[in-house]
Formats: C-alpha cells, sequence, structure tokens
C-alpha cells in the first residue's frame, strides 16, 4: 500500500513513519509541503491508496487572534486535501483528532443519572469547587467514562477544528464512498514530546520545569484526571486504522490506555524518575480547562485490536531518561 503521511515531521507524525511498513510519502509544513497547496498534492497523491492525515495546528489557542491560523491550516488544509485526494480517487484516510471534541467528559449525577456538564463557574473554581455540577439540580458530580457515541460539544479553537476536520472527513467519506477513521487521541506523551512552546502538553510541561530545577505547578488540586497514552502506541494504532473502517462512512475511536491517572500523579511520577524538586498544587487554574476527560477505549480493542501496551509507569520513566540522560 503506498501511504501519503502529513504532519510527518511532528512529535506524533515522524513516530507513525517509524511505524509505517508501507511505502510512505511524507509531507510537513517544515519540509516545505503546505496541505493548503491543491498543485503540491497534485504531485504527492500520484499512485498513492491511503492518506494518514496528522498535520495540523495543535494546542488549545492561546488568544483569539490564533483562530483563523487555526481555521486555515486544520480546516482548511484538510478541505482542500479532501478535493485532492477525491481528484485522484484515493479512497482511505486515517485522520489525527483529539478527545477535546467531547468537551467536559460524562458524568453521573446522584438523581438525574448522565448528564454532560457545560463550562465550570468562575467563582466555583475560585472557591476550590473543581468538579463541574449537574446542569439539573447544580449538586457536584461523579465523573464517568465518555464513548463515542457522545455529543460533540467543542470549547476552544482547536477543538472546534478538529471536530470540522471529522465533519469534513464524514462529508468526503459519504460523496467518494471513502473509508474514514477519526483517532480521538487522548493526551499523548513520549519520546520528542515538543517542549517549551505554549501549545506544549502538561507531560512536557512538567518535564521542562524539572529538567530547570523547578518544580512542577499543578494547578486545581491536582485530581483532575486525564488518560496519558504513549506515542509509540499511537503510532501503532495509525497503522491498524489503515486496515479498518466501512466504506461510505467516518468511524471514530477513543486513541486511550484505559488507565486514566491524575494530573498530580504525573507530576509526583516525574519529580521522582528526574530526581527534581516535589510538584506543588497551586490552586490556580484555567477557565477553558475541562476536570477530567477520561474515555472508554473499548471500541478501539474490539474493532481495531488495539490496546495500548506501554504501561504508565515504564512510559513515564523513558520519558523522563530521554533527557536527563548525560
Ligand atoms: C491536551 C492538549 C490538546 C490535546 C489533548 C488530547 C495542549 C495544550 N493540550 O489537552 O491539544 O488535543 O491533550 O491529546 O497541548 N496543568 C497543570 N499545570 C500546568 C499545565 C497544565 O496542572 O503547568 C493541568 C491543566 O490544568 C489540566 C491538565 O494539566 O488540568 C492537562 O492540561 P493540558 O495538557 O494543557 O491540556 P489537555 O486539556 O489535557
Amino acid at each position: 500500500m503506498r501511504v501519503l503521511l502529513t504532519g510527518s515531521a511532528g512529535f506524533i507524525g515522524g513516530h507513525v513513519a517509524q511505524a509505517l511498513d508501507h511505502d510512505v510519502i511524507t509531507a510537513d509544513l517544515r519540509t516545505g509541503v503546505d496541505v493548503r497547496d491543491p498543485a503540491a498534492l497534485d504531485r504527492l497523491l500520484r499512485g498513492v491508496d491511503a492518506v494518514v492525515h496528522q498535520a495540523a495546528k495543535v494546542g488549545l489557542g492561546v488568544d483569539v487572534a490564533d483562530l483563523p491560523d487555526y481555521a486555515s491550516v486544520n480546516v482548511y488544509g484538510t478541505a482542500t486535501l479532501l478535493a485532492a485526494m477525491a481528484r485522484h480517487g484515493v479512497g482511505r484516510l486515517v485522520l489525527a483528532s483529539s478527545m477535546v471534541v467531547y468537551g467536559e467528559g460524562a458524568y453521573d449525577c446522584a438523581r438525574h443519572g448522565r448528564v454532560r456538564p457545560g463550562p465550570r463557574r468562575a467563582a466555583d473554581l475560585a472557591a476550590g469547587v473543581f468538579d463541574p455540577r449537574c446542569p439539573h439540580c447544580d449538586d457536584v458530580l461523579t465523573p464517568s467514562v465518555v464513548a463515542e457515541d457522545a455529543a460533540p460539544d467543542p470549547r476552544n479553537a482547536y477543538a472546534t477544528t478538529k471536530l470540522a476536520q471529522e465533519h469534513l472527513a464524514a462529508n468526503w467519506a459519504r460523496e467518494t464512498g471513502g473509508t474514514a477513521v477519526a483517532l480521538r487521541y487522548h493526551n499523548v506523551y513520549g519520546p520528542r514530546m515538543p517542549r517549551d512552546t505554549p501549545y506544549a502538553g502538561v507531560a512536557s510541561i512538567f518535564l521542562s520545569a524539572l529538567l530547570a530545577g523547578r518544580a512542577p505547578r499543578v494547578f486545581e488540586d491536582g485530581r483532575q484526571r486525564r488518560d496519558f497514552v504513549h506515542v509509540r502506541d499511537v503510532a501503532r494504532v495509525n497503522v491498524l486504522a489503515l486496515g479498518a473502517g466501512t466504506a461510505g462512512e467516518l468511524t471514530a475511536y477513543n486513541i486511550a490506555s484505559g488507565r486514566p491517572r491524575t494530573v498530580g500523579e504525573l507530576a509526583a511520577a516525574l519529580a521522582e524518575r528526574t530526581g527534581g524538586p516535589a510538584p506543588v498544587t497551586t490552586g490556580e487554574y484555567r477557565l477553558g480547562d475541562v476536570r477530567h476527560i477520561v474515555a472508554s477505549p473499548r471500541k478501539a480493542a474490539r474493532e481495531l485490536g488495539f490496546t495500548a501496551e506501554i504501561a504508565f509507569e515504564d512510559g513515564v520513566e523513558e520519558f523522563a531518561a530521554a533527557v536527563t540522560a548525560p
């Protein structure tokens, strides 16, 4: 199978490039190929059977000024790619999506059962009430797991554009009979994770602090939960996804380890492995953050045969060692 991999010079794309045992053509803005350039795509897509689309502007969007760039790279870029795939009769797409399309995760209310709360109130956060409240009775909720059929609720520019990519890919699949698979990545970490940028995820922010001799600053009460999934597991599932899906449809999968951790646990594990200062739990909060985002990995296990293999302890050890080694 001949595969075009976009975003091949990025963190996840680089690992996907290593995992693909196909005839691979790579494209990346950093190596001079822009997915918004139809002529470049026309050259690259000749004879291609499938596209693995990792190229995207990532992070959460630090500023409203970023909106045009998110829309351009992620939405217009994907639309341009899909149109080019249709021109060249390329019938298979694997799309890097994100758990951020769900917004706040799923929760249970003692009185109202399964609910999906709205954004948390600034007054609650300031008062140290970090778990969201029931939209019906205002009681504080208990977190549960999100499945792929949960209604999307994107809460920032990045999330909005990831959901738009899924919708465009679904349109493309329906119109062309193509097969689209969207991989909703959870918190991906591992070797070569970008550091020292405002778009870095929490694992790399903590590691950068520790390497500079500073304590990781754990926001809220540190009990917010995430699912940290290793980048080599994520690369592997991209390869599996090339053989999955249904013609004429987009199928979405949560890509998670199924073994969530708190942000406080992550900070403590990294501090221990690096021998750096113990984390400080600050009570700070970011209004745009969701509290817990924990999903069921069962559909990916059932239909893609994917189960994350790299345990959190081993992954964190390797992650810390890769940069602390002399
Ligand atoms: C992250 C990514 C998002 C990606 C998603 C799924 C970023 C900024 N976010 O979202 O793009 O789609 O994973 O892969 O890349 N925190 C601290 N201390 C800090 C920084 C953060 O305690 O110094 C906390 C936050 O308050 C939050 C948690 O860590 O509770 C996770 O933060 P972060 O990694 O930035 O964002 P996610 O929402 O998990």
